[in-house]
């Protein structure tokens, strides 16, 4: 597959086959992708926890916020709960750290994933104290984001957004998921 094609593919999916689980060998091999992404002096600060036990997902779930848009869903039922999680944390006793390098190895984590067959939503929005006390991370330690990943059900279809309307992710009565991005003629100055 050709980059922009894998890039167009890797969507925020937020709907899993909860029956297909995802290794400590496949998440490895997803994570090896992030030594070798770019960093602010090559610090390397971002440490990763790997989440994929079914009692600690069940436990991680709660505290996750899911697509703020879409007001009357309050996120995936059981059945469709991500089976893995990756915990994006920086490592305060090496150095500070910069928040692009959480952004490239987020997309890069995705992109690796999505590589593999592997859908994912990058999250944001949770108790980051809640998940640090949850998984006994060091007081050094500074959870940043969370990666869901799984084995997407949801379908996920990008379109132009004309120019001036909601940039807000929708839903159809099929379920399908809709993506608005603006054209590239309104991304230029
Ligand atoms: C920094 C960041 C934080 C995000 N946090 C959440 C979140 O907490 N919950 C959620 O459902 N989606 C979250 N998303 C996913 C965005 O909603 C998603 O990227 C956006 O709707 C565009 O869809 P796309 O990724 O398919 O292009 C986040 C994305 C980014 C980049």
């Amino acid at each position: 597959m050709d980059f922009l094609s894998l890039l167009q593919q890797t969507r925020s999916v937020r709907r899993f086959d909860h029956s297909q689980k995802l290794s400590d060998e496949i998440l490895s091999s997803i994570l090896e992708s992030v030594r070798f992404v770019p960093s602010a002096r090559n610090a390397q600060t971002l440490k990763y926890k790997i989440v994929n036990r079914q009692e600690q997902c069940d436990d991680l779930f709660p505290l996750l916020a899911w697509a703020g848009y879409l007001n009357d869903w309050k996120g995936p039922k059981k059945e469709e709960q991500p089976v893995a999680y990756i915990i994006v944390c920086q490592d305060n006793t090496l150095s500070p750290t910069s928040v692009v390098d959480e952004g490239i190895v987020l997309q890069t984590l995705q992109l690796m994933a999505k590589s593999k067959g592997v859908s994912s939503c990058i999250l944001g929005a949770f108790d980051r104290q809640k998940v640090k006390e949850m998984f006994l991370l060091d007081s050094s330690i500074e959870v940043r984001y969370i990666l869901a990943l799984g084995f997407g059900v949801e379908t996920v279809v990008v379109e132009d957004m004309i120019e001036n309307q909601s940039i807000k992710y929708w839903r159809d009565e099929q379920e399908i998921h809709h993506v608005p991005k603006r054209k590239l003629k309104d991304l230029l100055l």
